[in-house]
């Protein structure tokens, strides 16, 4: 429903929208058709807008190496097989557009962020003490999910849902997050994935001055992990494949820098560590960087629960396998850990603190027609570490135009080692076997 001002002769009439629009809402997507990842923009539909939810006008979305991930199928084998067309994205930055009747913490003209999450159970106890990424019901991912909670609902019903490559999204205001002025909305979206993620283990370990971080694979991830760990206080050690991002770790605020690929390098800083965050992509030999953590007996740095740890980010059967493992020794005992995103407060926690400290990850603005090239780089190491952002507006240009530049499906390398739960099971009893919960 629309209400016109009062018209006085010269004045302009003003529209001003009162209520949400009633029915479902059209949005252009970067969408893609299988596993080779070929996109193109297809005009899409979001649900109408129920009574706590926001529409908002994306402006940007960060691309996450998890984008590729699923959007290639490396996570099917767990997580079962993706609907195409399907539309990743889970780092949103926009400007709020409408809101439904119930909306009490935006209004229209808010800066708001959405990451990885758009409804989990809310009364579970892990919900209530914010952490829905854990909720004992399951949460449901912004791309790639099932509604299961009756918030996050898709058009048509019961498709999974799709991610923020595209111009508008419809969240339940519960699973936004407030953008602060002073952080650009180009910068914001990866805080919300990127951001929380390296955030979150730091938070739980209780770093602060004193302590030693350690992170490993400089990109997306990790160029942020250095900046917030920085920012915390802690001391950073950089550990990269080479020395080409030495500069590179340096300007984003790390102490030191570990070449991992030399075996005097990574001696040189052996007992070093209180934590160590590795964010490597692909499955490799992450025990190798357990001789950087001091010894289980020393705790200095550390204020929250547990010993000096690696914790595993990166999407790979390392990660299952340290979760499963760590479920079998108990969370305090773990020298390898898991850490998927965190929760709603934690995140606005994240970007508050970015936006006050003045951090913001190194980002690259992209068109859509660039999209296969975005793939490709990530998929290839991500050599420059930078946050590849899609730039929303460019969604607008002509689609077949748009398809034409994107050129053949990206050229991804086939997954080393395939996500499933038997290579899960298989991983976990090497790290209870191997992973030095002794030490
Ligand atoms: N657990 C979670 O909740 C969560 C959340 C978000 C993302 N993730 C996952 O975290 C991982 C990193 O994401 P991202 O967006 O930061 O990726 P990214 O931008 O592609 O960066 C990954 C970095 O890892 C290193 N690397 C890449 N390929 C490698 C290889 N073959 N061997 C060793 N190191 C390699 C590179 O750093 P150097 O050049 O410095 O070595 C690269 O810059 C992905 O698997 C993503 O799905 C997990
Ligand atoms: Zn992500
Ligand atoms: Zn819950």
């Amino acid at each position: 429903m629309s209400t016109s001002g009062p018209t006085a002769p010269d004045a302009v009439a003003v529209t001003v929208r009162t209520s949400p629009p009633p029915s479902p809402i059209d949005t252009l997507c970067l969408a893609c058709d299988g596993p080779a990842c070929a996109f193109s923009v297809l005009p899409m539909q979001r649900r109408a807008l129920g009574d706590r939810d926001v529409l908002v006008d994306v402006k940007y979305c960060g691309v996450c190496h998890s984008d590729v991930h699923t959007a290639a199928g490396h996570m099917a084998g767990i997580t079962g097989p993706v609907q195409y067309p399907m539309v990743p994205g889970h780092e949103l930055a926009g400007v709020v557009a409408a809101v439904g009747a119930g909306v009490t913490a935006f209004a229209v003209g808010d800066r708001v962020g959405v990451g990885c999450l758009v409804d989990a159970c809310l009364s579970c106890a892990r919900c209530v003490s914010g952490e829905e990424q854990k909720c004992k019901r399951g949460n449901v991912a912004t791309y790639g999910g099932k509604d299961a909670h009756g918030r996050a609902a898709q058009v048509p019903e019961g498709r999974q849902t799709l991610g923020g490559y595209a111009e508008r999204f419809v969240v339940d205001e519960r699973f936004a997050v407030r953008v602060p002025p002073a952080l650009p909305l180009e910068a914001a979206g990866p805080v919300c994935c990127a951001g929380i993620t390296m955030y979150d283990p730091m938070r739980v370990a209780g770093v602060g001055p004193g302590s030693r971080v350690g992170i490993v694979g400089l990109g997306g991830l990790g160029q942020m992990g250095v900046k917030i760990a920085a920012a915390l206080g802690c001391e950073v050690t950089a550990i990269s494949r080479g020395v080409a991002k030495r500069a590179f770790a340096l300007e984003c605020g790390a102490a030191a820098f570990v070449d991992a690929t030399s075996d005097a390098s990574l001696a040189d800083a052996a007992g070093t560590l209180d934590l160590i965050l590795n964010t490597v992509p692909v499955y490799h030999d992450y025990l190798r960087f357990q001789a950087l953590l001091r010894p289980r007996r020393e705790r200095r740095g550390l204020s929250g629960a547990g010993p000096p740890r690696q914790v595993l980010l990166g999407l790979h059967v390392g990660l299952g396998g340290a979760f499963v493992a760590g479920s079998a020794v108990g969370a305090a005992r773990s020298r390898v850990a898991a850490s998927g995103i965190g929760g709603i407060r934690a995140t606005q926690e994240v970007m508050d603190l970015c936006a006050s400290r003045g951090i913001a990850p190194d980002v690259e603005v992209v068109g859509a027609d660039e999209m296969h090239r975005v793939y490709e780089t990530l998929d290839a190491g991500n050599d420059a570490g930078k946050r590849f952002v899609l730039d929303v507006a460019s969604l607008r240009e002509d689609a077949a135009e748009t398809r034409a530049k994107l050129g053949p499906p990206p050229k991804l390398q086939r997954v080393r080692r395939g996500f499933t739960p038997w290579r899960v099971l298989g991983e976990a009893l090497r790290l209870l076997c191997f992973g030095h919960w002794w030490r």
